[in-house]
């Protein structure tokens, strides 16, 4: 199996408590941080140090595993009752991501399935295991088949940042550089800084750089003269929930950059795990779309860069349309339209 030397895990399972990767204070900071309490586990999530659709799944579920192990009570149906709460507070933390709701969910099941509290604190630690593990491996999968979609030499453009941090490991819409640098394909890959919180400038051009990739950092204002002065040969992006005719919510901005790739004629590709997808909405109108604090838009890194009292409207995600996607690249293949037809036979 392949492996990928440079690249921390964000997110570390330790028994008493959960070590992350402090993905605020990245690219000046590579900081550890330790989680010891679901409290947490949810501000984390809240305020960005764990982001990325996979990654926030996985941090929850290990949270879960945490509340249960802290519980006191000798008494089965408190102990369900208290974890059940636990499991509330985290999946009011974030609303986009899918991949929370699937985590929790599995999470709820293995406790409702429990006989004893002993072994309902056991089984929820081996099942938030499992879910890393699995995370891992339908990254490496999403590398090989996103792999083959590029030619050597091939430039691709990127935004936010769906990259190795923002999973078990790889990521999705970064493993093929990830696979393609360990086998030395040479691929350019052109990063969007990602207006608001700038995942693309502080996350991706930090990820690619350590794993040695070649990279180059774009605002996203520089992304239509890019696709054309330098030939970009595609649009990779990650999702953050998948509607079952294909709708795909992602990062702010990546509707725009679908709109793009249509008019000058590239692929446009949305890679992600099985766990992304949301088959219980028909379509993207239904993908709830979080709002956050404005100042996140009225503030750079601290330093106010409007007036005081501007109206603001900071949604994080936006819906790119299915028809706008050239393929949904998953673990079990890649997808192609019609997407409402053909994603069943690879999610389920
Ligand atoms: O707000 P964020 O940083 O959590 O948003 C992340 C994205 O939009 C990613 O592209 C998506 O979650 C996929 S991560 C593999």
């Amino acid at each position: 199996m392949t492996t990928l030397a440079p690249l921390p895990y964000s997110v570390h399972w330790d028994d008493t408590h959960i070590t992350l990767l402090n993905q605020q204070a990245l690219p000046s900071i590579t900081e550890f941080i330790e989680l010891h309490s679901v409290d947490d586990v949810y501000d984390s999530i809240l305020s960005l140090k764990v982001r990325g659709a996979p990654a926030i799944g996985l941090t929850a579920a290990f949270g879960v595993a945490l509340g249960a192990k802290q519980e006191t009570t000798a008494e089965l149906g408190e102990f369900k009752k208290n974890v059940t709460r636990h499991i509330e507070k985290l999946a009011s933390s974030r609303p986009t991501a899918v991949n929370l709701f699937w985590a929790l969910r599995r999470m709820e099941n293995t406790l409702q399935a429990a006989q004893s509290i002993s072994t309902a604190k056991e089984a929820l630690v081996s099942e938030a295991k499992a879910i890393f593990a699995e995370d891992e491996e339908m990254c490496r999968k999403i590398g090989e088949h996103g792999l083959s979609l590029f030619k050597r030499g091939d430039s691709i453009l990127t935004h936010c940042n769906a990259g190795g941090i923002a999973t078990a490991r790889y990521g999705t819409a970064l493993a093929p550089f990830h696979l393609a640098k360990e086998r030395d394909i040479p691929l350019k890959v052109y990063a969007c800084e990602t207006r608001p919180v700038l995942q693309g400038a502080r996350l991706t051009a930090w990820e690619l750089m350590q794993a040695g990739v070649d990279v180059t950092l774009i605002s996203d204002n520089m992304a239509a003269h890019t696709i054309h002065q330098k030939r970009i040969n595609g649009i990779i992006v990650g999702a953050d929930r998948i509607a079952a005719n294909g709708d795909t919510a992602n990062k702010i901005g990546t509707l725009g950059l679908a709109i793009l790739a249509k008019h000058f004629g590239i692929p446009f590709y949305v890679a992600a795990p099985s766990s992304t997808f949301d088959l219980s909405i028909e379509s993207g109108t239904s993908i709830p779309i979080e709002e956050r604090n404005e100042a996140e838009i009225t503030f750079i890194q601290g330093v106010r860069i409007a007036p005081e009292n501007v109206k603001t409207f900071n949604p994080a995600f936006d819906v790119t349309p299915n028809h706008l996607i050239t393929s949904i690249i998953t673990e079990n293949g890649i997808i192609t339209p019609d997407f409402f037809k053909n994603i069943p036979h690879f999610v389920n």
